[in-house]
């Protein structure tokens, strides 16, 4: 059984305190928060003051995944709008472990995301040191895009990692998710199922959410 992060960038922004509450209530994990820049990505979404609006309502944990260039200048900001989880992308950090120990240090636990093309491989000096691996799905950027196929094979070889060195990150997916791929997902090792449009979307988003978790 997979945990679920409902993403509040499909959510409705005028009514964003009702959506963090339909959240609180129902089944989901984390609240999944994505910053855009219109640098790293060619989309702008939110910044620290609507995550920590959010925060302010939200009984989980959440989920903050930074698709922006140079994330340190804003790894202590975050923290301070409550993210739980602080999320950074391989391809925007140079200094990538240095950039890990200051999410710790800040407080939060540190997770690591790949763009589609990035190979698994290229975190092998610092799995030992995350709590997280997001595998994006999709090119970061915009909610309700294709899921794209070759995410399966990635993750498996992101699973045989895990398990030849005994880590104890976990593996979260983020894009197209929906429930004819979440089973095959989580039967290749993924522990946390990000879902935006799918979720939001939906006639009955509680049960939507349920019926992920028990994919
Ligand atoms: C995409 C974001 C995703 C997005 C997922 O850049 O990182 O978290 O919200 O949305 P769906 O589930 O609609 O693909
Ligand atoms: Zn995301």
């Amino acid at each position: 059984m997979a945990e679920i992060a409902p993403s509040i960038l499909a959510a409705d922004f005028a009514n964003l305190q009702r959506d963090v509450e339909m959240l609180n209530v129902s089944q989901a994990d984390y609240i999944h928060v994505d910053i855009m820049d219109g640098m790293f990505v060619p989309n702008i979404s939110f910044g620290m003051p609507v995550c920590e609006a959010v925060h302010k309502h939200a009984t989980k944990p959440l989920d903050v995944h930074l698709m922006i260039e140079q994330p340190d200048r804003y790894l202590e900001a975050f923290a301070k709008a409550g993210a739980s989880i602080l999320t950074v992308h391989y391809e925007a950090c140079p200094h990538l472990h240095r950039t890990i120990q200051r999410i710790k240090e800040v407080g939060a636990l540190p997770g690591v995301a790949l763009n589609p093309h990035t190979p698994v491989e290229v975190l092998s000096e610092i799995l030992g040191d995350v709590s997280l691996v997001l595998i994006m799905s999709v090119n970061p950027g915009f909610g309700g895009q294709k899921f794209i196929q070759n995410t399966y094979q990635k993750i498996a070889r992101l699973q045989a990692l895990k398990e030849k060195f005994g880590y104890t990150f976990k593996i979260e997916v983020d894009g197209g998710v929906n429930l004819d791929n979440a089973p095959l997902l989580v039967k290749e090792g993924v522990n946390i199922l990000v879902a935006g449009s799918f979720v939001f979307s939906s006639e009955d988003p509680l049960k939507t959410i349920a019926d992920l978790k028990t994919s």
